[in-house]
């Protein structure tokens, strides 16, 4: 595996790098369990086997893991080829050494990156991007951290795939249950998805795609573009 920039950028705003906080060493430990058996199924009401498919169907031989966490869904895909190369970019430095680790049988790359500023990797130098229950972590509306979704579609060549998933407060089913852990996970400042609705994650989509998929599963978007040749 490689390093590249592993210093934190600077003149980050302060919302932003809260959205990253929580993700520190000992909360990597819990997370698979905590979000792909807790949250996600019995709260957000989307089933993990909803993201292997989308990862299964999706990524490429380059591919780019935007907002990494434990690098569980990456750990569980079945790739194109045996030696994928992944680049790994986070704000976070723990969960950019978590997830390598996991992932040490493969050639990855990690890269200390703000998802919200345009990526430290060439232009169309990968075959898919992935931003995978990222969005909800950043702060303010998708009309304005939606500049992620066109960060990651500059990293990729034309013919890729941009995908990912998010869960949405507006525009979709939400439980009681689920307005609860929502409202409760933005108060402290995990979530920052009070503004999110499905129609600005279309637009955001329409905005940088002409092809894509958008599915919903509960209160989770699922997203698939496809950049033009
Ligand atoms: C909820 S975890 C998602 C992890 C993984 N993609 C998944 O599907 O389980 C969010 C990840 O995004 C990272 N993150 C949060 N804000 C970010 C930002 N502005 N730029 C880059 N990464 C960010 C966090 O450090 C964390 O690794």
């Amino acid at each position: 595996m490689t390093d590249e920039n592993r210093q934190l950028p600077t003149g980050i705003d302060q919302a932003v790098l809260d959205g990253q906080a929580p993700y520190h060493r000992r909360a990597l430990t819990f997370y698979d369990l905590v979000v792909f058996r807790g949250s996600a199924p019995l709260f957000w009401r989307c089933s993990p086997r909803d993201f292997e498919k989308m990862y299964n169907t999706s990524i490429g031989a380059k591919h780019l893991e935007i907002g990494v966490g434990t690098g569980y869904l990456l750990a569980r895909t079945r790739f194109p080829v045996s030696n994928p190369k992944i680049t790994l970019a986070d704000l976070n430095p723990a969960t950019l050494d978590f997830t390598a680790e996991r992932l040490r049988f493969f050639e990855t790359t990690k890269v200390v990156a703000n998802a919200l500023e345009p990526l430290p990797v060439p232009d169309g130098s990968h075959d898919s991007a992935a931003l995978s229950f990222l969005l909800h972590c950043i702060p303010g509306s998708l009309r304005d951290k939606g500049v992620a979704i066109k960060h990651a579609a500059a990293a990729v060549r034309p013919g890729g795939t941009v995908f990912g998933s998010t869960v949405l407060s507006s525009g979709v089913p939400v439980t009681r249950a689920g307005r609860w852990l929502m409202d409760d996970l933005n108060a402290k400042g995990v979530f920052h998805n009070d503004q999110d609705t499905l129609a600005d994650l279309r637009a955001q989509l329409e905005q940088n795609f002409d092809d894509f998929d958008l599915v919903t599963r509960g209160s989770v978007a699922l997203f698939r573009a496809r950049k033009a040749t």
